[in-house]
């Protein structure tokens, strides 16, 4: 039987101070696993970590970082390896999400969208890729895309639709270059899930009309998704590399 532990390895996973990255956390500390909360200082990683930490009475760490800054990225994924003595898996999950007509659209909006969810991620994968590569690491690096990279119903919001097909193709593209290395790189794509970022006052009145659409007749919660990061992260998964986990509860049917 194949075994869905993380035990004896170690994890970062971004954005992880509230919302999916939080719960990806919590799944992968559950698993067995050493985490890293990395998010903006603005969100307080130290305070979710402490929550962690009490939760499964283990040292969780902390690590304050603008996935925007390269040099930034370029010592923290080197700096959670020292704190957690090992790195084995990086969870890239911290995004922003964009509504409104595109003849609406300022460069600006397009730039901080494209700045965090496709700068960031690709500072973040060059960054675990290179630490994997140099200390002879096997790692899982696994990135929160969205289903809409592929599938655009039913908000105008090209800016995130766009910037999460760059993330797809960015995975799959490293996915094919590091596997000689041992690297295995994925993606899920979730398709609505109650978090912060649905709650904001612009995307909340939106949540009845996605229910409807949705097969399954409701949104997910955060623990819909994460057993499939639990997954992607470990051994179960060690012949899984460039693929993309869908959960939706059935939206891209349509
Ligand atoms: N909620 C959904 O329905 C949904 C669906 C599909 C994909 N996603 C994706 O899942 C990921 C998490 O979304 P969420 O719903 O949990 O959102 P959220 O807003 O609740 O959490 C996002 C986290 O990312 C952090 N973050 C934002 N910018 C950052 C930066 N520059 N540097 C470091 N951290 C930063 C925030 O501080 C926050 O902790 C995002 O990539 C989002 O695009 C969400």
């Amino acid at each position: 039987m194949v075994s869905f532990s993380l035990e004896g390895k170690a994890a970062l996973v971004t954005g992880a101070a509230q919302g999916i990255g939080y719960g990806v956390a919590d799944g992968l500390l559950a698993a067995g696993a050493d985490v890293a909360v990395v998010d903006l200082e603005s969100s307080d990683p130290a305070a979710a970590a402490a929550r962690l930490s009490e939760a499964h009475e283990r040292t969780v760490g902390h690590y304050i970082c603008d996935v925007t800054d390269s040099a930034a990225i370029a010592a923290m994924v080197p700096g959670v390896a020292a704190a957690l003595g090992r790195l084995d898996i990086a969870v890239n999950n911290a995004g922003v999400s964009n509504a409104g007509p595109t003849t609406e659209t300022s460069d600006e909006e397009w730039r901080r969208v494209f700045g965090v969810n496709v700068d960031g991620m690709y500072y973040c994968c060059r960054e675990e890729g290179r630490w994997f590569i140099e200390n002879g690491v096997k790692g899982s690096i696994i990135n929160t895309a969205s289903i809409c990279a592929f599938y655009s119903v039913p908000q105008a919001q090209t800016p995130y639709n766009a910037s999460k097909s760059a993330a797809w193709g960015m995975t799959r593209s490293l996915a094919y270059e590091w596997a000689p290395h041992g690297i295995r790189v994925n993606s899920v794509s979730p398709g609505f899930v109650v978090t912060p970022m649905l709650e904001t006052p612009r995307l909340k009145p939106q949540q009845a009309g996605w229910t409807d659409l949705t097969p399954l007749g409701k949104l997910a919660q955060i623990d819909d998704v994460v057993g499939a990061y639990v997954y992607l992260a470990g051994d179960a998964a060690g012949h899984v590399t460039g693929s993309d986990i869908i959960i939706d509860g059935g939206l891209t049917l349509h």
